[in-house]
């Protein structure tokens, strides 16, 4: 039974003390949020996963990409978990390394040496590595405007992996012309542009987190329409087009700030995923909230992680057997911690 199982993990949670670790990002389920020792959002669960050095056990209530991450910012004698190993991320997918080390070498024999590549840390660590690799870094969406004009201050043009809408949002607020942001197609294997390849600044890879595609124009309309008074925020991994009409947009925390900050009968439409918005809909009792698209969104993979398999997880670790360990290899961490250590000194 539920009673059961929380009472397993409070008790494995007692016995493991500060030997475990359970980072929860912001839009996990409740169920397992209850026994996250920090939520965050994706750069604070990064950066507290290298700052914590007593856990041995990292049990990661997030998806795959987080946990890779945790593992590579952290020493060899911690050992990252995640409870359900499909706990993948769409977009993460969109980019595998063999498409971007083909898109890399058209791209360098178009522009030769005067381009960079950047990555949303909501990729593999073979990106994260590909990037280190080449000068690069990643990013997050709370640092990605400070990054972007790092790249600039690199080089002339940079490549965006893999959402190409949190690239084209972030290029945008920068003073890049749309007309000056091609989009690399790695299905086709190319560059989609109209123009002279010169006037080409960013070339956004083109990626999508599948749960932030769900909020529409047709939804902000609804709401200016049913709710005249409403503050429409997003989320930048929504598409240009969404975040143009919106009246605020910025990442999970910049989100949660917003709200925490507002007046006291407010009125809200938040375009993000559904755990986090019906979270801030309880915090907020004071306030009128409601998710943009009235059919809530949900993140299927990060919903993986529910309380049976973080229940699961910790009675293997209880038991002494190693499993769902994420491990990166030696060379792939080392790059891509460098791409990662590029982001962290600057944020
Ligand atoms: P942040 O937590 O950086 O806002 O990213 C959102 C997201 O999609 C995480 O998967
Ligand atoms: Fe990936 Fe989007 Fe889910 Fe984040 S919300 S894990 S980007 S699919």
């Amino acid at each position: 039974s539920v009673e059961e199982m929380e009472a397993r993990v409070r008790e494995i949670k007692e016995k493991l003390g500060k030997k475990l670790f359970i980072p929860g990002h912001h839009y996990q389920k409740d169920e397992v949020i209850q026994f996250a020792d920090a939520t965050g959002d994706s750069l604070k669960l990064a950066q507290l996963s290298q700052e914590n050095r007593d856990a041995e056990y990292i049990v990661f209530c997030g998806v795959h990409f987080m946990a890779e991450t945790a593992d590579i910012l952290t020493t060899e004698n911690q050992k990252v978990f995640l409870p359900d190993m499909r706990a993948g991320c769409s977009m993460a997918d969109m980019a595998d390394i063999y498409q971007t080390e083909r898109a890399w070498s058209k791209l360098v024999e178009i522009f030769g040496d005067t381009i960079i590549p950047l990555t949303y840390v909501n990729s593999t660590a073979a990106i994260k590595s590909f990037v280190g690799q080449h000068g690069g870094a990643t990013v997050t969406s709370s640092n990605a405007e400070n990054m972007v004009q790092w790249a600039f201050g690199q080089k002339e043009r940079l490549l965006f992996l893999p959402d190409q809408h949190l690239g084209r949002n972030t290029a945008y607020n920068l003073g890049v012309g749309l007309d000056e942001m091609a989009v690399w197609n790695p299905i086709k294997d190319e560059l989609e542009y109209e123009g002279p390849v010169e006037n080409i600044k960013v070339i956004l890879w083109k990626g999508h987190c599948s749960v932030h595609e769900n909020f529409t124009i047709a939804n902000v309309e609804a709401v200016r329409r049913d709710y005249p008074d409403m503050t429409v925020i997003v989320h930048p991994e929504c598409s240009r087009e969404v975040v143009a009409v919106s009246d605020m947009a910025g990442s999970t925390s910049y989100i949660i700030n917003a709200i925490e900050q507002a007046e006291a009968g407010s009125s809200w439409a938040i375009g993000t995923e559904m755990n986090l918005v019906n979270r801030i809909i309880q915090q907020h009792p004071d306030k009128h909230i409601i998710s943009l698209n009235p059919h809530m969104c949900p993140c299927l993979t990060m919903n993986r992680i529910d309380l049976p398999h973080l229940t699961w997880s910790l009675e293997r670790i209880e038991q002494g057997e190693e499993h769902n360990i994420i491990k990166v290899d030696e060379k792939t961490a080392t790059f891509a911690k460098l791409a990662l250590d590029r982001m962290l000194e600057l944020a």
